[in-house]
């Protein structure tokens, strides 16, 4: 058996375990992750930690007021790269306030649902959507203060 057959070999089986535990849906999401990375003109960042110890970071780009790109990045487990990619393209082309209504618990349908103990990386991701609308909220509502603290940091 040569290192590729190998390799598939542990792949499938690797699977073949995961598949006991997780749906499709989620081992689909967590093995082709959809929208990981970073937004270089990002309008909103959220980073938050969960009691787990794992950190989200999920950013927006919002043009009229529509999310027009997300991306996420975890360290942590393979749920939260799932839970990152289903939300990221759940909120595509949504409105601020549709995306604030986004709970928990809508994400976990759309993963067709999580064993208990992974149940809270939903809670986090969305937490940490909910991090990134405020931060581009803030932004909107403190134009002036931002722009003066921006000049503020400029002069040092
Ligand atoms: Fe921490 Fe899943 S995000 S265990």
């Amino acid at each position: 058996m040569d290192i590729d057959e190998l390799a598939e070999k542990l792949e499938n089986s690797v699977l073949e375990d995961a598949r006991e535990v997780f749906s499709e849906t989620v081992i689909e999401y967590t093995y082709n992750p959809r929208n990981v990375g970073e937004i270089s003109d990002a309008d909103g960042v959220g980073r938050v930690t969960g009691t787990c110890g794992d950190t989200v970071q999920i950013q927006i780009r919002v043009e009229n007021g529509r999310i027009r790109e997300s991306r996420f990045l975890t360290d942590g487990c393979g749920t939260s790269i799932a839970c990152g990619s289903m939300l990221t393209e759940m909120i595509g082309d949504k409105t601020i306030e549709e995306a604030l209504v986004i709970t928990s618990d809508d994400l976990l349908r759309s993963l067709d649902g999580l064993p208990e103990e992974y149940v809270h990386c939903t809670v986090l991701a969305v937490d940490t959507l909910h991090a990134a609308i405020n931060d581009y909220t803030r932004i909107l509502e403190q134009p002036d203060k931002l722009m003066r603290d921006k000049q503020g940091d400029d002069q040092g």
